[in-house]
C-alpha cells in the first residue's frame, strides 16, 4: 500500500532569536506595540511592551501611543482592544485564536433567554466575562474580568436579580463570595474545566507542604481543595507576597507559570494535570490551544503584512459603552 503523503506545513524553522530582532525592528519600522496576555509562549511573554491579565491589558491598551497595536492572546482580547481604541489598527497574529467560552454563549441564544426570563417577570442585569464576542457585550449592562468581578457585583442594586455569562464556575464561585443569587449560562472554559481532582490530590500527597493555588474558571471540587482562588495578576501578588520557598500546585493555563517564576523565583511551580473526561487519562491539556496559536513567526508575519486585522463593525458602539464603563471608569 502507498503511504500517505504528508503536505508540507509552510511553516519552516526559523531560529527565535532572529525573529525577536525582526519583530523588534518592524516594531519599530511600522510604529506597532506589543502586548500579550500571560497565557502565551513565555518568549513572546519577554518581548511584549506589556504583559498581564485581561483586565491590565484592556487598560493598557488605552495607553499605547503607536498607531498600531498587535494584541498576543485571542480574539475576544483583540477585539477588546479594537473597540477601546477605536482609530489604532489592531492585528491579531492568528484569527483562528477563539475562546471556548466566548463559543458557548452566542448573540441569539442569548437575546432569546433573556427575553424568556424578562417575560417570566425576572428584573435582571445581565453580566458579562469579558471573555464574550463583541455581539454578545453588547447585550449586556456590566463586563467583569476576574480582576474586578467582585468589585462590579458588590455595586449591583440588591433588588436586582443577576445573568451571569458565559462562564457557570466563575459565576457560581462569585456567587459564593459575593452572597448575590445568579443565573448562571451553562458555559465552560476548555482547559480549566479538565484538572484533575485525583491529580491534584495525589501530587498535594507528593509536595506535603506545597499551597494550591486555582483560577476562579475550575469547577468547584478544584476550588475546594484550593489554597488560594484568584485570576492571573491576583495569582501573581499572591506568590510575591510569600518571602518562604514553598512550591506551588498551579491550576490553571501552564504557560502562567512562567510570569510567575520571572516575579517570585524562589518558589517551585508544578502544573496540575488534566484529564481526557471520555476515558479518565491524565493529559498536557492544560495549555489553551488558542494561545498556543501565537507564535513569534505568526507575530513577525502580522507585523510585516498588516493583517489579520480587527475592523471596526458598527456594534461595537454599544460594546463600548458598556467595556468603558466596566473597565476604565
Ligand atoms: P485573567 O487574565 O483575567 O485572569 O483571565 C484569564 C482568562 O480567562 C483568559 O482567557
Amino acid at each position: 500500500m502507498p503511504l500517505p503523503i504528508i503536505e508540507p506545513t509552510g511553516t519552516e524553522y526559523e531560529d527565535p532569536l532572529d525573529l525577536m530582532d525582526e519583530i523588534d525592528e518592524l516594531k519599530k519600522e511600522k510604529d506597532a506595540t506589543i502586548l500579550a496576555h500571560f497565557y502565551v509562549d513565555g518568549d513572546i511573554q519577554d518581548i511584549a511592551d506589556f504583559a498581564g491579565d485581561s483586565l491590565k491589558l484592556a487598560r493598557d491598551a488605552t495607553q499605547v501611543e503607536t498607531s498600531t497595536i498587535v494584541f498576543c492572546g485571542v480574539h475576544f482580547m483583540a477585539e477588546s482592544a479594537k473597540i477601546l481604541n477605536r482609530k489604532k489598527r489592531v492585528l491579531l497574529p492568528d484569527l483562528n485564536a477563539g475562546c471556548s467560552l466566548a463559543e458557548s454563549c452566542q448573540y441569539e441564544p442569548l437575546k432569546n433567554y433573556q427575553e424568556k426570563l424578562r417575560a417570566e417577570g425576572h428584573d435582571f442585569l445581565t453580566v458579562a466575562y469579558i471573555n464574550t464576542t463583541a455581539a454578545v457585550k453588547s447585550l449586556c449592562d456590566w463586563i467583569v474580568t476576574s480582576g474586578n468581578a467582585r468589585e462590579i457585583i458588590e455595586k449591583i442594586p440588591e433588588d436586582k436579580e443577576i445573568l451571569f455569562v458565559p462562564d457557570q464556575h466563575l459565576g457560581r464561585y462569585l456567587s459564593e463570595v459575593t452572597g448575590r443569587k445568579m443565573i448562571l449560562w451553562p458555559g465552560a472554559c476548555m482547559v480549566h474545566e479538565v484538572f484533575s481532582l485525583q491529580d491534584l490530590n495525589r501530587a498535594k500527597r507528593n509536595n506535603p507542604e506545597s499551597q494550591v493555588i486555582a483560577h476562579p474558571e475550575c469547577p468547584q471540587n478544584i476550588l475546594e481543595v484550593s489554597d488560594f482562588i484568584g485570576g492571573t495578576e491576583k495569582m501573581r501578588q499572591y506568590v510575591k507576597s510569600i518571602e518562604k520557598p514553598t512550591t506551588f500546585l498551579v491550576a490553571t493555563e501552564a504557560m502562567m507559570i512562567h510570569p510567575l517564576e520571572k516575579l517570585a523565583p524562589q518558589h517551585t511551580y508544578v502544573p496540575v494535570p488534566g484529564i481526557i473526561t471520555s476515558t479518565g487519562e491524565t493529559c498536557a491539556c492544560n495549555r489553551c490551544p488558542h494561545m498556543a496559536l501565537n507564535t513569534l513567526q505568526k507575530i513577525r508575519n502580522c507585523l510585516r503584512d498588516g493583517k489579520p486585522e480587527i475592523e471596526w463593525q458598527p456594534y461595537f458602539q454599544k460594546a463600548y459603552d458598556v467595556l468603558e464603563r466596566s473597565l476604565l471608569q
